[in-house]
């Protein structure tokens, strides 16, 4: 296989389970180092370290909330401190609190953003100070943030949403700097988050134009050609891969 990412260092959020725990895989496949932070999930935070360090390339599982600042600025400071440099940031820890407008608490709408935009901003603003040119930071957003078709998601579409008008002036700061930054878009993809079986998701297949979920691998895979070598003039995008559920 061609290492397209030898000799980088990545850190991704949210890297024990789903499309964190798949990207976490596939980078490493590609010959990055990586780290990653979890928070309820040791021992599958712990067999994805093994089946990384069985690649030949090092991993770090580091236990740190998105929630709270200080753990994600942490959290980067021993990617760098134990790896050696970051050169590429994957924010993809990200919370799903569904609930109608007469009962959303603001508990949850603080927790949503806490998590789904603040530590985005927080993250990236750590790993900068680090990255040299060809720098990569990638955004696990939502199809949700263009289309939402059902009630009651507001909040999540209104994170995910945030997420583009902050990829799109970041990227006017980075650019000069050589780094780029984007948003992966994904539809439903069937992880512990939206299972693809069920009364929900056959509400959600309907509206898919390829009538399927996709598959953790296939977000993955745009996120290694984003954080590779060819993605150099692609900056400030919001890329959707969501199987047309928003054509
Ligand atoms: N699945 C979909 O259909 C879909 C569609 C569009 C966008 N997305 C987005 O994709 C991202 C990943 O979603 P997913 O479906 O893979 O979710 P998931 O199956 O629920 O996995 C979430 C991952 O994030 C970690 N995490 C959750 N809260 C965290 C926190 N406060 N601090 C640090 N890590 C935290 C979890 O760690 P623990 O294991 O330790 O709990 C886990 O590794 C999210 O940003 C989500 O909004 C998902």
């Amino acid at each position: 296989m061609n290492h397209i990412l030898k000799n980088k260092r990545a850190l991704i959020t949210g890297g024990s389970r789903g499309i964190g725990a798949a990207i976490v895989k596939r980078l490493a496949s590609e010959g990055a180092d990586v780290a990653f932070t979890y928070t309820s999930s040791p021992d599958r935070a712990n067999e994805i370290v093994q089946a990384v360090q069985a690649l030949g390339v090092q991993a770090l599982a580091i236990h740190a909330d998105s929630a709270d600042a200080r753990e994600v600025v942490a959290a980067v400071e021993d990617t760098v401190n134990k790896l050696g440099s970051i050169d590429i940031l994957v924010n993809n820890a990200g919370v799903l609190a569904i609930g109608p407008i007469d009962d959303f608490t603001l508990a949850d709408f603080d927790r949503t953003f806490a998590i789904n935009v603040r530590a985005v901003f927080v993250a990236t603003q750590a790993a900068v100070k680090h990255m040299k040119e060809g720098g990569r930071i990638i955004n696990i957003g939502s199809t949700n943030a263009e289309r939402m078709p059902f009630a009651g998601g507001g909040v999540y579409a209104m994170s995910k949403s945030a997420l583009q008008g902050l990829v799109q002036g970041l990227s006017r700061d980075l650019g000069p700097r050589g780094i780029t930054i984007n948003n992966v878009q994904p539809g439903p993809i069937a992880t512990d988050m939206n299972p693809s079986e069920g009364e929900f998701a056959e509400i959600l297949k309907k509206q898919i134009a390829v009538a399927r979920y996709g598959t953790v691998d296939e977000v993955a895979g745009l996120v290694a050609y984003l954080a590779g070598p060819e993605s150099g003039y692609i900056t400030g995008a919001n890329l959707m891969i969501d199987g047309g559920f928003s054509a």
